[in-house]
């Protein structure tokens, strides 16, 4: 078995993530596998919808302690999510079922799309509502990553907020952030340090911070619309290959702990579990993930091979300057990390 159940005390209290369809699972498989690898004594729990297939359902069962079925509940709120131009966010409000589990007196809620680098079982330690700034705007906390009590009452009171009042940006974190309004102001306790919530976006938008600090991260965010599970791995040079044009791209090296983790520990289980056929001798492993990423889970045919990368054409460095302010920036090419680091020398010098 690839991945190994660690038991131990706190079990009143659990770390909660969410999967409403099949691509988020493979991203709660990683983040339960990562607070696996660093031996949390908490428990795991993920709520799944019924959209999320029941071999994978099978496979969660391997790594959560609990797989918690839930309705949807999605705010439909189309003008306001296009202000955020991520529609389909409005069913993160999915989210507010954490609140029901009350089996816990406190849990630490984590995005499918985050990762630990690190044990951080000391959140526990913290009060509802603790989490880090959005990198977006610091004056609300971002909701990929938060310390709460489960309660019915709250639960309640939420979703009496979400019917009356909507939310300001028609999912779940602006919602929140109404409902828990007092977190920017009051209690510096409630605010998380960044590394615990460290979205890979802002890698870039300030590099001699992320240089200084990075390498305590404790919590990696996949924040933004291209997940690690978009993207194709190929396992002998362990590098990512195929929609690299996107400029999005996330940081490789978290990209890459995040493929590691897929690779090492949940592969063996999609196979054992014959989601992904084992052993397709012709086809490597990197293409079988490649047909992990791209194709439904239940995908046993050979992948098409990867097409060939775009060619974009050049911009000029208005069009440039003007992407890189919508946060379209061209990470692997012009403004690589490496190119980045020489501009900023040259300032420095
Ligand atoms: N989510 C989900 N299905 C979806 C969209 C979101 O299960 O179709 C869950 C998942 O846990 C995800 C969280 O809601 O991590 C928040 O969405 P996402 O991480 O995509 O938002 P972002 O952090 O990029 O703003
Ligand atoms: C944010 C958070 C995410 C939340 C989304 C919608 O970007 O990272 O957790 O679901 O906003 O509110
Ligand atoms: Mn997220």
């Amino acid at each position: 078995m690839a991945v190994l159940k660690y038991r131990g005390q706190g079990k009143d209290q659990s770390f909660v993530t969410l999967a409403t369809n099949d691509s988020y699972v493979k991203g709660a498989l990683v983040l339960g596998s990562s607070l696996q690898h660093y031996r949390t004594t908490r428990k795991l729990t993920v709520l799944i919808t019924p959209q999320v297939s029941d071999l994978m359902r099978k496979v969660l069962e391997r790594v959560f302690d609990e797989v918690i079925l839930v309705n949807i509940l999605d705010s439909g709120d189309s003008a306001h999510l296009a202000l955020m131009r991520r529609p389909e966010l409005g069913i993160t409000l999915t989210k507010l079922h954490c609140w029901e589990l009350t089996q816990y007196s406190k849990c630490i809620f984590m995005d499918a799309d985050t990762m630990v680098l690190s044990n951080i079982d000391e959140l526990f330690e913290r009060e509802e509502l603790s989490a880090a700034p959005d990198p977006g705007w610091p004056d609300c906390f971002n909701s990929g990553v938060f310390v709460y009590r489960p309660s019915i009452e709250t639960y309640n009171q939420l979703l009496q907020l979400a019917t009356e009042k909507g939310s300001f940006d028609g999912a779940d974190q602006g919602l929140l952030n109404t409902f828990f309004s007092s977190w920017a102001t009051t209690d510096m306790s409630k605010h998380l340090p960044f590394i615990y919530n460290l979205s890979s976006t802002s890698v870039y938008s300030y590099l001699p911070a992320f240089k200084a600090f990075g390498a305590n991260t404790k919590v990696v965010h996949f924040l933004g619309s291209t997940k690690p599970w978009n993207y194709t791995y190929d396992s002998r040079t362990k590098s990512l290959k195929g929609e690299m044009h996107d400029s999005k791209i996330v940081h490789p090296e978290f990209l890459n702990m995040w493929w590691d983790t897929y690779m090492a520990n949940i592969l063996p289980l999609l196979e054992e579990y014959g989601i992904i056929k084992e052993n397709t001798t012709a086809v490597n492993t990197a293409e079988v993930t490649e047909a992990v990423s791209h194709m439904s889970v239940s995908a046993a045919a050979p992948p098409p091979p990867s097409p060939p990368a775009p060619v974009l054409p050049a911009l000029s460095s208005l069009e440039r300057k003007q992407r890189w302010e919508q946060g379209q920036a061209d990470y692997m090419g012009l403004d690589s990390f490496d190119n980045i680091k020489k501009k900023l020398d040259t300032y420095l010098q």
